[in-house]
């Protein structure tokens, strides 16, 4: 018996509509950070809003590790110095000496860092929707990770994602359960500087394209 028939759903007026524009324009990938701490469960919050997102079969297949231990933030930063050289190796005059420049990840400063993994054992769902594209587990995580995001922009606070990681050393570094897959480094805190471009852009790296040159009509 569904209890909550009669309840209506909030309206969502113009008003709203407009500021939600305006989070996704302001959303931004934070990599330089205020060293400053996060109000007392604004993580916990945070996550609680990442886990409205949807998932394949209500799988609710993110995991969250709270990286909070200085040997393994450490750990990571070490990794991640390894990955980005290697990364440059792969670039080649001004691409290479723009490369080095770029400042790739916030793990030296951001107050709070997650791990965000994909449990692939989980049984939650009962395996609904993935059969043909059991790569729709990960997919779920990433809706998740999205949803944080904007939730925090929503508070002020920012998010940067690093994936220049290798997946397998991330979870041997943070020690996670058997079946947990790596999908996201998440960096979070209040951005030192405040921008409605990416940083990639403002950097001269990738120019945003306009979503009408990848669209198909069939
Ligand atoms: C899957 C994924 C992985 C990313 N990995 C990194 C990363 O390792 N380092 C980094 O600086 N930015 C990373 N980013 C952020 C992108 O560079 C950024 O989203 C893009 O340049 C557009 O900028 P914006 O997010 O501010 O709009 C990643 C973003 C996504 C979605």
């Amino acid at each position: 018996m569904d209890t909550q028939l009669n309840i209506s759903p909030p309206g969502f007026e113009l008003e709203f509509q407009g500021s939600f524009e305006n989070l996704l324009k302001w959303r931004r990938d934070v990599r330089r950070f205020k060293p400053d701490p996060l109000p007392e469960n604004s993580v916990d919050e945070i996550l609680a809003l990442a886990a409205l997102a949807p998932s394949v079969g209500n799988s609710q297949p993110w995991r969250f590790a709270k990286v909070q231990s200085g040997d393994k933030r450490q750990a990571l930063r070490d990794h991640f110095q390894i990955c980005n050289k290697d990364a440059l190796s792969d670039y080649h005059g001004e691409k290479a000496k723009l490369y080095a420049e770029l400042k790739l990840s916030g793990m030296d400063v951001s107050p709070a860092q997650l791990a965000v993994f994909c449990d692939h054992s989980t049984t939650l769902g009962h395996g609904l929707g993935k059969k043909t594209m059991p790569e729709t587990l990960d997919y779920s995580v990433v809706m998740a990770v999205h949803t944080l995001w904007l939730a925090a922009r929503a508070r002020g606070i920012g998010v940067g994602w690093v994936s220049i990681l290798n997946p397998r050393e991330v979870e041997s570094i943070l020690n996670v359960p058997k079946g947990w897959t790596f999908v996201a480094y998440l960096c979070i805190g209040w951005p030192e500087e405040e921008h409605d471009d990416p940083e990639l852009v403002r950097h001269g790296w990738q120019e945003r394209v306009d979503i009408s040159k990848f669209i198909v009509e069939r």
